[in-house]
């Protein structure tokens, strides 16, 4: 019997410098503000059939180690950052067919901007715009946008979920066929098909209709990662692809289940929406070579344990400076930031220190373990796949240079595709139908 295709997603760790001070990444340092690199990643993936680029964001300088900004900066820990949207534009310019997603705060843009943003993006990709829809996990961020600090966690997705509403009732303003373009009788649109919002929440509250016109689209697609209990929910009630670093084959098939579960709770059907699990995979021209290779990238993570502190504790809002490395993180530590990554490093803490779980905590392999050749990392993922049930991959690949790039689109997608694994063209012309398309 024929496998069941399934979807590839790569996930940008925003615009900005990538891999620096690794190999193969040129003059990075000051390459960085033009946008090449990207743009050859959105035609590379866009060769590659890939559904689509998620353009991941953050908007503050982290401070949370050691009460400093010397770790990020020193080594471009999510900072220097574009704003997401001027690369998705961008991007969208130099393909046809691959799916853009940039992530944009629902605490820091207004709906009505985010709604005209995202239609606009949807109208000059000609439909293939996504929004990943966050809700912010930061304290400084928060500041950045006048405010004291981040609303309680499940507070911030109830707030999401009123936001929600106001952008689809404002992308719903514009009916199908409101634009006429009637040269001989000189009407643009009608306007009778233009309607007022007049949303007043608890939160949030606008007029519309939108001024950028409809999303060719009608909505644009709806991307989401929450993975604490009230995220799944919202995410499960919204998104119509979910990203997860689920740790391994048993927790792959649970969250994909659970994500189900709420769907048929919130009205939805399951088929439409593709829970996407994160991989790294290392290639290598032979199973020697690729073993090699990762126990570079494992050496590589060990060196900079403090750096990766640095990371988890800008998205946690801990100051893993403050404590003692060779000791376990003390139970008392709560987070109102990522809540499922808190919890996952706890589970593999298991009493060791916080340098020795930080050691193996998404060092190099994240939802599954992916090494080798190309046809054995593509029958790995087959595997995988079949056993989890759907849906597909998110890349995320700490080492983004062309030449990461090349191994994938003329490596590893091949292998896959032969195999009848993923797609070998593109059947449709808006990003949806593309993703809900198998
Ligand atoms: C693959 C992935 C990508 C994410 N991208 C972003 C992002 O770009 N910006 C952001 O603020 N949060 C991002 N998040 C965080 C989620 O939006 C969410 O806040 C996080 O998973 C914690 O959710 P929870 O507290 O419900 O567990 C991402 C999470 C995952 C797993």
């Amino acid at each position: 019997m024929a496998a069941k295709p399934f979807h590839l997603a790569w996930f940008l760790q925003g615009s900005s410098v990538q891999a620096w001070g690794e190999q193969w990444t040129g003059h990075i340092g000051t390459s960085w503000q033009q946008p090449d690199l990207f743009l050859d990643m959105a035609r590379s993936l866009e060769r590659a059939c890939f559904d689509y680029i998620l353009l991941e964001d953050s908007s503050y300088v982290g401070e949370s180690f050691g009460g400093s900004t010397e770790i990020y900066l020193k080594n471009a820990i999510a900072v220097p950052r574009q704003d997401p949207s001027v690369v998705a534009a961008l991007m969208t310019q130099v393909t046809s067919k691959i799916g853009i997603v940039p992530t944009f705060g629902t605490y820091a843009y207004h709906p009505y901007l985010l709604a005209r943003l995202v239609a606009t993006l949807d109208q000059v990709s000609g439909g293939r715009i996504g929004w990943n829809a966050v809700t912010g996990s930061s304290d400084f961020a928060a500041m950045n946008f006048g405010m004291q600090g981040m609303p309680e966690h499940d507070t911030r997705y109830d707030m999401a979920d009123e936001y929600m509403d106001v952008v689809r009732k404002l992308w719903g303003s514009w009916e199908p066929g409101a634009i006429v373009a009637d040269r001989q009788n000189g009407i643009l649109v009608d306007h009778t098909k233009v309607h007022g919002v007049n949303f007043q929440g608890k939160y949030f509250s606008t007029r519309g209709p939108l001024n950028s016109g409809p999303a060719p689209q009608g909505q644009p697609v709806i991307a989401q990662a929450g993975g604490s209990p009230r995220g799944r929910k919202f995410a499960a009630a919204h998104a119509e692809t979910i990203v997860v670093n689920a740790k391994g084959v048993e927790a792959m098939r649970a969250y994909r289940e659970d994500v189900h579960k709420h769907m048929k709770a919130a009205g939805r059907d399951p088929s439409q929406c593709k829970v996407l699990f994160l991989i790294n995979p290392i290639i290598g021209d032979t199973e020697a070579d690729a073993l090699e290779r990762k126990k570079q990238r494992q050496c590589l993570a060990d060196r900079h344990i403090e750096q990766r502190l640095a990371h988890f504790g800008k998205v946690t809002n801990i100051d893993f400076g403050q404590f003692d490395l060779d000791k376990p993180l003390p139970d008392h530590v709560t987070t109102n930031g990522h809540q499922l990554n808190l919890e996952q490093f706890r589970a593999m803490a298991k009493g060791r220190s916080i340098r020795q779980t930080m050691a193996s905590f998404n060092a190099v392999d994240l939802s599954i373990e992916l090494c080798g050749t190309c046809e054995s990392v593509a029958a790995r993922m087959g595997e995988v796949m079949a056993e989890v049930g759907g849906d597909g991959f998110l890349f995320s690949m700490p080492n983004v240079n062309r030449r990461t790039l090349a191994e994938i689109e003329d490596g590893l997608i091949p292998a896959l595709q032969d195999r009848g694994l993923v797609r070998k063209a593109y059947e449709h012309k808006h990003f949806r139908d593309n993703l809900l398309a198998f």
